[in-house]
């Protein structure tokens, strides 16, 4: 019998070593390497270098005679938020990573794809965290026809992959990656090697079959994908599910898709019948006041492809504290600082006594710097205590020497703002040509004229 090879792998990013180490000399991470057994060397090619006699040459193709993304037929999941993430839907042959943390509603969303896709396809969904019993009561629940709704309650990947053989589905969930585990390795399901290499072999079976296969993973406290990072390299897309505690809304968000724009948002209103698309999602972040309050300003943001109102809310008091504190929820708390320097430096803001929080209302992350401007006049609003005029939208980028810079899609920002009733709009001056939108855009060049004006 072969001797079997242990090797110890880092938890966060995969990378495997001969030793045992506390600290993974790839990552940096500490505590991470587990250990796990090494999976078997393929078969030994050709020995040396261009001694490759014996070995039969592959054909090679003209991506012309490939069949191009507009033959390939999408499978619509039937939630139109889905499928908009998905980059206009279910790219057969692909593989999907839904992360998410627990009980946000990963099962029940795919349960509701999988009823929508079951009309047509061949479907699978296979389940190593619940009882056939609780996926039948949820379809009930979700008013799902569960004569069509196949479903195997299987942690063994070698079973899961002979099943699927043999039913040939068009399209398969995996609730969840974690469960899963294979004879190949001894390590225990869960584990770093045991994760990868189920994940490695599910993308096989969905290439070679074209299958479209929805991994589910779990997601750690740190807001990581639980397991090895490497499962966002082999998988085609990497969705997340995030929500704001408390809230009916579910967000999902590409971080990465083969098939359409990355960071592309849909959004889901959870119900008592399962998730509802959200169609008009700025209608829903605004948080709803008829009456502009201090420290609030609306900005429009762009999601992937899709731009989006959103209201900043700020609230600068006096502090007790000798180190005031700044807390940004909902943007990135670096940039909170550097936008209070240069309000300081180059608009005479005085802040520095100050605590300063900023939040991004309805729970969701705005990443673009666009967003710089409508902070900057949610911090002046509430510093002085004067709300912003009514029905006002802002957008912009501000430089490190308090200079305005445009910022992408300016017309179609300017086109959402009126289209959802805003009036007037503060945007940097390089987003002013040639706008056509049914909107007063006034741009400024710095960001002290652009606090001026208000
Ligand atoms: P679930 O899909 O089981 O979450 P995950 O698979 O991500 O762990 O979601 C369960 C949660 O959703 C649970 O807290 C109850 C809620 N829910 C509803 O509000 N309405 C519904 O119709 C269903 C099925 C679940
Ligand atoms: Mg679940």
């Amino acid at each position: 019998m072969a001797k079997t090879k242990t090797i110890y792998a880092c938890r966060e990013c995969g990378a495997s070593f001969p030793k045992w180490s506390g600290q993974c000399p790839d990552c940096g991470a500490w505590n991470s390497l587990e250990e796990s057994v090494a999976a078997p060397a393929a078969a030994k090619g050709p020995k040396g270098r261009g001694n490759w006699a014996g070995t039969a040459s592959a054909e090679v193709v003209r991506l012309a005679d490939v069949q191009g993304e507009d033959s390939i037929r999408r499978l619509s999941s039937g939630l139109t938020e889905l499928d908009r993430v998905l980059g206009g839907g279910l790219v057969p042959g692909s593989v999907v990573l839904l992360g998410g943390d627990p009980g946000i509603g990963k099962s029940t969303l795919l349960l509701q794809a999988q009823a929508h896709l079951a009309a047509n396809h061949a479907s699978l969904y296979v389940t190593g965290e619940e009882s056939a019993a609780q996926v039948a009561m949820r379809a009930r629940r979700l008013d799902l026809d569960p004569a069509r709704l196949e479903c195997l309650t299987e942690t063994s990947l070698e079973t899961v992959l002979a099943t699927a053989a043999a039913r040939r589905p068009a399209f398969m969930v995996v609730d969840s990656i974690q469960t899963l585990w294979t004879e190949a390795l001894q390590s225990a399901p869960g584990a770093v090697a045991q994760v990868r290499e189920c994940a490695a072999r599910l993308v096989q079976f969905a290439k070679q079959s074209g299958c479209a296969v929805v991994l589910v993973g779990h997601v750690t406290k740190e807001g990581a994908l639980a397991g090895p990072r490497v499962l966002e390299h082999m998988v085609d897309a990497v969705l997340y599910f995030e929500s704001d505690s408390g809230s009916r809304f579910r967000l999902v968000r590409a971080v990465k898709n083969r098939f359409g724009a990355a960071n592309e948002l849909g959004v889901f209103a959870m119900t008592d019948k399962g998730l509802k698309a959200v169609g008009n999602p700025s209608a829903i972040f605004l948080s709803g006041q008829s009456e502009p309050a201090p420290g609030s300003c609306v900005l429009v943001t762009r999601e992937g492809t899709r731009p989006m109102m959103v209201e900043v809310q700020a609230l600068v008091a006096p502090s007790t504290l000798s180190n005031p504190r700044r807390v940004a929820v909902g943007i990135d708390q670096n940039r909170l600082g550097m936008l209070l320097a240069v309000m300081n430096r180059h608009a005479g803001i005085q802040i520095g006594d100050q605590d300063v929080f900023v939040n991004v209302a309805g729970g969701i992350r705005v990443n673009e710097t666009a967003s710089d401007l409508a902070i900057a006049l949610a911090l002046k609003s509430s510093l002085k205590e004067q709300a912003l005029p009514k029905g006002l939208v802002a957008f912009g980028e501000i430089g490190l020497a308090g200079e305005l810079r445009p910022v992408y899609n300016g017309e179609e920002r300017l086109r959402e703002a009126a289209g959802q009733g805003f009036d007037q709009a503060l945007v940097p001056e390089g987003n002013l040509k040639g706008v056509k939108a049914r909107i007063t855009a006034r741009g400024f060049r710095t960001l002290a004229q652009a606090l001026q004006a208000v």
